[in-house]
């Protein structure tokens, strides 16, 4: 198997074993809403959390949300990359409304069904979650109007790959809005606990690194709208419930007083940001 499908197997292992855990015992990447650091820090309205299936709410594992002040129209073909169990889907398929398409692609067999479980239960018939990587998506080119992605493409081994393909499948002038973590660079020894690789910490990149993959892609206008550096109070919150639970580590947990060694080594380096930027008119010499 390659290093990259191997960091995938790890990565899906971990996800499949967080969406089965009961509610608030250990999480990744901020873990469930009510109970996680980062999600709560999300953004997401009382309202419309209220509003979905709270398995949905539960299995949330974001950092961001995406869906805010990202226009979405009636009748839009949206894409969420990494749907998770489909938090993000659900909020985007009720702004599109029937006439429009929200099309999910996750690599994990459990995600993908919690993810079909909840749409059925919102009665939402415009949601469509296929299964697949983030780097090969399962869509075609040129057919969608919104790319959304929340705490995913730092899971990603190649993220180049994944930045070129959120412009592929983009329609000219289709746009894309992206909530994820990026990180200034970390000591060696930290970066070689691999358990922070699924908790979204280690794989995760500079921001200008980031930025500089997207606008590579051939995407325009991008640019951050939000950013919430990590205060150390946050981050070893964050820390503790994701590296000392049994969710993301399994017997890999690492002791406290680990993770407080991790934290003071990373804090002020690690933040979620949201990111916009559209797929640019073809310039015909
Ligand atoms: C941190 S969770 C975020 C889930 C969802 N976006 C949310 O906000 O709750 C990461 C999700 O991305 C999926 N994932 C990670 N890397 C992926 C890849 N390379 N291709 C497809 N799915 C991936 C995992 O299976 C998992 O469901």
């Amino acid at each position: 198997m390659s290093r990259p499908a191997e960091v995938r197997k790890t990565v899906s292992e971990t996800y499949a074993r967080a969406v089965v855990q009961p509610p608030g015992s250990g999480s990744c990447c901020g873990g469930p809403v009510p109970q996680g650091v980062a999600a709560t820090l999300a953004g997401y309205s009382r309202e419309a959390l209220a509003a979905l299936p709270p398995d949905a709410v539960r299995n949330s594992f974001g950092c961001g949300n995406p869906v805010a002040l990202a226009e979405i129209r009636e009748g839009e073909t949206v894409l969420d990359l990494g749907s998770g169990a489909g938090i993000d889907l659900l909020l985007a398929a009720k702004l599109v409304g029937p006439r429009g398409k929200v099309i999910g692609v996750d690599m994990t067999p459990a995600m993908i069904e919690r993810a079909r479980a909840n749409a059925a239960a919102a009665g939402l018939a415009n949601v469509d979650v296929r299964e697949g990587i983030i780097e090969d998506l399962p869509v075609d080119s040129d057919s969608v109007d919104l790319v959304i992605s929340n705490c995913v493409i730092n899971l990603s081994p190649e993220k180049q790959r994944v930045f070129a393909e959120i412009h592929r499948v983009l329609k000219v002038g289709g746009r894309f809005s992206i909530s994820d973590i990026v990180a200034e660079p970390m000591p060696d020894w930290v970066l070689q606990l691999t358990v922070l690789y699924s908790a979204c910490i280690s794989g995760a990149i500079p921001e200008a690194e980031y930025l500089a993959g997207l606008r590579n892609a051939g995407l325009d206008d991008v640019e951050v709208r939000d950013r919430l550096v990590y205060e150390p109070a946050q981050l070893g919150a964050l820390l503790d419930s994701e590296l000392s639970g049994s969710c993301c580590c399994g017997s890999d947990a690492l002791p406290k007083a680990e993770v407080d060694r991790v934290t003071r080594a990373v804090a002020g380096k690690v933040a979620s940001i949201r990111v916009v930027g559209r797929k640019p008119a073809e310039i015909i010499p």
